[in-house]
């Protein structure tokens, strides 16, 4: 493909994602296809002789389109939002074209320091502690991640080489292997898995405390099972909170758990994957109250901040932490400007990383933080009309206070109504919602996912969702009469 083509064929690609996603309400939100379904659409080799760029174009629709779930239709009220938005995709045009590898500052430095700026915007907007900020002057900084879940591993492997330079200084005679079997991280049984996966892959216990009736961690129970592991010879060094649980939008309070971490001695990482874009609005500030007693902090602006994946916001306080746990330094990767600026191959779990700030710059750029606040506004107050909706039908009930975009719904009564309900709704392809247990209590949570969802979209969601619950009640009502 020569840059004539390219041309051409770039235009051509354009307008089919333009039309992609302004029409994107007329497809079946959730595909309907068979695991192995793709083998019969394409041949087993790859092909010997160059194809044209019409038969590739013309493959989109017949061979991908069919298997694709349409996560950014208004349809798609499942699972938390991913973002998407038109100055994203421009920035990542301009990221593949530009292709360079920035693990360091010297190996592409607008790569670097693009992203050391723009993590500094985003930290002033969601108004995080001066600490964490590069600007302040001191060790703090944000890095981009890919993923909430690497941010997790990477602060929980910074906490813990923390923690074994501890004790090593304090019992110099206590081997490696005999640390690394009594270390113990916790988090919250309403915790997102990927925290549980975290002490998995770094071969360490995890402990998953008891939530509240309001699903938060329950910092006295934390308090005590950090005290009883150190009397029983265990070393506690890490903790995340979570801003915003997968299963209902539940908020840990940092003000409780920030101080037991601080008397403890162990590291606090926030975990504010969904929830954190919000926080750049004012009225959602307070959830944070606490921050400042956190070592690390993230949220994924590539969930509900109009930036498309990957773009997960990482900040700590002292990076020397995550430098010093990460170090090896070959030769070949050395440069003469090394200390003087950040190195992020050592801030994360790979050496390559793309171009992300670009995307994120751009969306900033071109939304400003007004822009991004109306989009959050707009979000949480669709999730409202969606309460509403459902206030008025007595038959379900709401299964905790509606917070942010998420509504976690349920029909009264037994589990299996609602169990069924959520199969009928997403067997129709109609719209796409997931399932949460909230303890013994089976809910479908409802998540205003979609930029271009308006309230007409909600009310179609609403109404789906009436529609088979009629059903559901309706088959319940027969059956029992047949009893
Ligand atoms: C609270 C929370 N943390 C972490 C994650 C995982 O995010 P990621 O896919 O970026 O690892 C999620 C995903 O929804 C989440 O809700």
């Amino acid at each position: 493909m020569d840059s004539e083509q390219f041309g051409e064929a770039g235009r051509q690609m354009i307008d089919y994602v333009i039309s992609y996603l302004e029409n994107i309400r007329d497809r079946r939100v959730f595909p309907t296809v068979k695991p192995g379904f793709m083998r019969d659409l394409i041949p087993a080799d790859a092909p010997e002789k160059p194809e044209t760029w019409d038969a590739v174009f013309a493959d989109i629709e017949r061979v991908i389109m069919p298997g694709i779930t349409h996560w950014h239709s208004p349809r798609f009220n499942a699972f938390f939002p991913t973002a998407n938005s038109y100055p994203a995709i421009l920035g990542d045009i301009l990221s593949d074209a530009i292709g360079c590898i920035g693990f360091t500052w010297a190996a592409s430095p607008s790569c670097t320091e693009l992203e050391v700026v723009m993590m500094d915007w985003l930290g002033k907007m969601l108004k995080l502690p001066e600490e964490f900020l590069a600007c302040s002057g001191g060790q703090g900084g944000g890095v981009i991640q890919g993923t909430a879940s690497e941010a997790t591993v990477v602060a929980l492997l910074a906490a813990k080489s923390r923690r074994i330079r501890k004790i090593k200084e304090e019992h110099p005679e206590i081997t490696n292997m005999d640390i690394l079997s009594k270390l113990m991280c916790y988090a919250s049984d309403q915790s997102h898995s990927g925290v549980e996966r975290a002490a998995m892959l770094g071969s360490l216990n995890i402990r998953l405390i008891k939530s509240d009736k309001n699903f938060a961690m329950d910092a006295k129970i934390l308090e005590e099972t950090i005290r009883k592991d150190k009397a029983d010879g265990l070393f506690p060094f890490y903790v995340v909170a979570t801003l915003g649980t997968t299963p209902c939008c539940a908020f840990d309070d940092l003000t409780e758990i920030g101080p037991v971490c601080k008397r403890e001695g162990v590291w606090m990482h926030v975990d504010a994957a969904y929830a954190g874009s919000a926080f750049v609005c004012p009225e959602f500030q307070h959830y944070m109250k606490g921050i400042e007693l956190a070592d690390s902090f993230n949220f994924n602006p590539h969930k509900w901040m109009l930036v498309n994946f990957d773009c997960s916001a990482m900040w700590i306080k002292n990076s020397a932490e995550l430098v010093e746990a990460f170090n090896v330094d070959p030769l070949y990767l050395r440069h003469d400007k090394q200390g003087l600026v950040p190195d992020y191959r050592h801030w994360q779990i790979p050496l390559g990383r793309r171009f992300r700030a670009l995307k994120l710059w751009f969306v900033l750029r071109l939304y400003g933080v007004e822009g991004v606040r109306a989009h959050i506004r707009l979000q949480v107050k669709q999730a409202k009309e969606f309460e509403d909706l459902m206030a008025k039908d007595e038959r379900f009930e709401i299964a905790v206070p509606v917070r942010m975009g998420l509504v976690c719904l349920r029909l009264k009564g037994p589990n299996e109504l609602s169990e069924k309900l959520l199969r009928r709704i997403n067997d129709s392809g109609k719209i796409y919602v997931t399932p949460s247990k909230l303890r013994e209590t089976f809910v479908i949570r409802f998540c205003v996912c979609a930029s271009r969802t308006n309230s007409e979209d909600i009310l179609y969601s609403w109404n789906v969702i009436k529609e088979y619950a009629d059903e559901i009640l309706a088959e319940s009502t027969t059956n029992q009469d047949k009893k």
